[in-house]
């Protein structure tokens, strides 16, 4: 019998302000991975411009691509597929890893493969250990927050999602409150751990949906800071940090759990930007202990937004058939399935 051969996807992300590159065996041995992050450049503005975003997308697309190439020792005629990051995302943004796929899979005949981000970020996981099912993965990154089921490769059921602004967002913005840098998730994350839960803040969407709120506390914090300044009182950065942080884990745990127990989950995945919390990550292995089922948190390379995820998500495409012509086009509000 005939030894199955060997697949090896390059996998390309630029849906919001990493350019990245990505060649990985058979869905979970990464070759090779290059990403050129914009994070300095958009500092200055407090969050992603997507005008800005584009036009350093289309600067580094082909050095990523050729350094990534070069790191692995191949050329592509060694590669099999090329996977590429259809949607959700900045359009602007998409288009330019959009078109250098299409480029690729046209000059060299290569079969090009769509992949929805959140898939991507999914199987992350898988480059650490092989997915087991029914298996719930908790999203959560500065674009999305979702609650994802799966009862078997690429067979997806969204349970819930925010109904306003993603998780990562909210702690962007309420970091921005305190005064600290863009992105200020992880900064707001150190601050968290030396200080006191002692700011009452509204618990978001505490109802019987798998949906997700956080407009409403993090338009809570911003009037806490106007008043104590009003008041002429000093704000404890390090307290509501605390405080805001333990709310906003707490409203993602208590929604798990339901999941968890209604849906008969056996694995909890975690993944997106947002899986570094340090609150969380404690807080979903406590999870992992009370319901009794294996929880896999990916490292923090794999966490943030890297083609690597993509590559391994579109081996996993490729074997459930999914195939785009050259008429493939990007989709800002992609849906998965
Ligand atoms: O997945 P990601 O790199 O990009 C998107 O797809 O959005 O996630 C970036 C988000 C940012 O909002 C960032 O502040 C947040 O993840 N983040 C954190 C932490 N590390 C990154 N938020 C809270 N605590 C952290 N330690
Ligand atoms: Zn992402």
């Amino acid at each position: 019998m005939q030894e199955k051969k060997d697949m090896y996807i390059l996998g390309i992300e630029s849906s919001c302000d990493e350019t990245s590159a990505s060649i990985v065996k058979n869905g979970t041995e990464e070759i090779s991975t290059v990403i050129s992050s914009q994070i300095d450049i958009h500092k200055d503005f407090g969050g992603v411009v997507p005008e800005i975003a584009s036009r350093h997308h289309v600067k580094n697309i082909t050095m990523v691509l050729e350094e990534c190439l070069t790191q692995a020792n191949m050329t592509m005629d060694d590669i099999d597929a090329i996977a590429i990051t259809y949607g959700p995302g900045l359009i602007g943004s998409l288009l330019i890893g959009l078109e250098a796929a299409k480029t690729l899979a046209f000059l060299y005949k290569k079969p090009l493969i769509p992949v929805h981000h959140i898939a991507g970020h999914i199987y992350a996981n898988s480059l650490v250990r092989p997915l087991k099912f029914p298996l719930l993965a908790l999203v959560v990154s500065g674009g999305h927050t979702e609650l994802i089921e799966m009862t078997d490769h690429y067979k997806f059921q969204k349970l819930g999602g925010t109904l306003d602004d993603a998780i990562g967002e909210c702690f962007d913005k309420v970091a921005r409150v305190i005064g600290l840098e863009y992105p200020g998730g992880p900064k707001l994350d150190k601050l968290a751990q030396i200080g006191k839960h002692t700011y009452k803040l509204p618990i978001p969407l505490h109802d019987d949906s798998y949906n997700f709120s956080f407009s409403g506390l993090k338009s809570a914090v911003i009037n806490l800071a106007h008043n104590e300044e009003q008041r002429g009182r000093e704000l404890n950065k390090e307290d509501l940090a605390t405080s805001f942080q333990t709310v906003a884990v707490e409203s993602l745990i208590s929604k798990t759990r339901k999941a968890i127990k209604e849906k008969n989950i056996k694995y909890l995945i975690v993944a997106g930007g947002v899986a570094a919390n340090k609150s969380l990550r404690r807080e979903i292995e406590k999870l992992g202990e009370e319901t009794n089922i294996e929880v896999s948190i990916p490292p923090m390379k794999y966490c943030t937004d890297n083609a690597t995820m993509i590559a391994a998500a579109g081996y996993y495409a490729y074997l459930d058939g999914r195939k785009a012509d050259l008429t493939l086009n990007s989709t800002s509000s992609a849906v998965l399935k």
